[in-house]
């Protein structure tokens, strides 16, 4: 079995401007160096080309929050694969429940977006989730396995296993209420069994799995050292050069 590299991948959502985007990353640069994790950072759109300058000759790699399927066309106000992968972003991520809830994101939306980025020869971080409502019906693992079939329907075995799935509980983003250790494994067990069902257990064992919600300095290191969990997706926390820097740093 191959070792799955852990990413410590932040969603900076609508915080930064530009300038600060430059700044932050200019610092972190020195941080992230030589790290053993994979550092990713998920930053506005207007940001990315001072971002990925910014961290040219580092180990940073960069990510878009959101990506229409399209190669180009009349949608006004969005922005293509093609846009993004010339300007040397690496990740999109792609289904945060932000999107889904107020921007209307479907699970087909998500499926036709992460077969476009993987065309492009990018890396599509595909976010699942329950709400506290299903979490109590009991209904969790039926939901977050019905959104990863539909996010990954037609993508080949090759496709998935280079793909990274986020599990974001939503009633432990940005409260504060980070799902325990056992809870954030038991669904991130899921959706690995869920791939090895559709793909066979050498895909399943590549993928990697993140958990995301309330992540930071204090609870990375043993939510990061759960057997299925690949990582974290960090929203509040990547914004604090010491938190994150913890967060990537979270097995010294
Ligand atoms: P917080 O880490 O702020 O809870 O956000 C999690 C998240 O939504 C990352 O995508």
């Amino acid at each position: 079995m191959s070792k799955r590299v852990i990413m410590a991948a932040g969603n900076w959502k609508m915080n930064k401007t530009p300038k600060e985007a430059v700044e932050f990353v200019s610092q972190l640069k020195d941080i992230a160096a030589g790290a053993e994790s994979e550092v990713v950072v998920g930053v506005p759109f207007v940001c990315i080309p001072g971002v990925v300058e910014a961290a040219k000759g580092s180990n940073i790699k960069v990510a878009a929050q959101n990506v229409h399927w399209e190669a180009s066309g009349a949608y006004t106000g969005e922005v293509s694969c093609g846009m993004l992968k010339e300007l040397g972003v690496n990740y999109v991520i792609i289904g945060h429940s932000e999107r889904r809830e107020y921007f209307g994101e479907t699970n087909e939306m998500i499926n036709k977006k992460a077969k476009a980025i993987l065309e492009s020869g990018m890396i599509p971080i595909i976010c699942c989730g329950e709400t506290l409502t299903q979490r109590e019906q009991g209904v969790t693992s039926e939901h977050v396995r019905y959104q990863i079939k539909i996010a990954l329907l037609g993508l080949s075995a090759e496709e998935v296993s280079r793909i990274v799935i986020a599990y974001e509980p939503i009633w432990a983003i940005g409260t504060g209420k980070t799902a325990t250790n056992e809870q954030a494994e038991e669904v991130c067990a899921i959706i690995r069994q869920l791939i090895a069902e559709l793909y066979g257990s050498d895909v399943s064992e590549k993928t990697r799995i993140l958990y995301g919600g309330s992540v930071n300095a204090s609870n990375a290191k043993e939510l990061f050292a759960m057997p299925n969990i690949d990582g974290g997706l960090v929203g509040g926390a990547s914004l604090k050069l010491d938190a994150f820097g913890k967060i990537i740093r979270h097995y010294e």
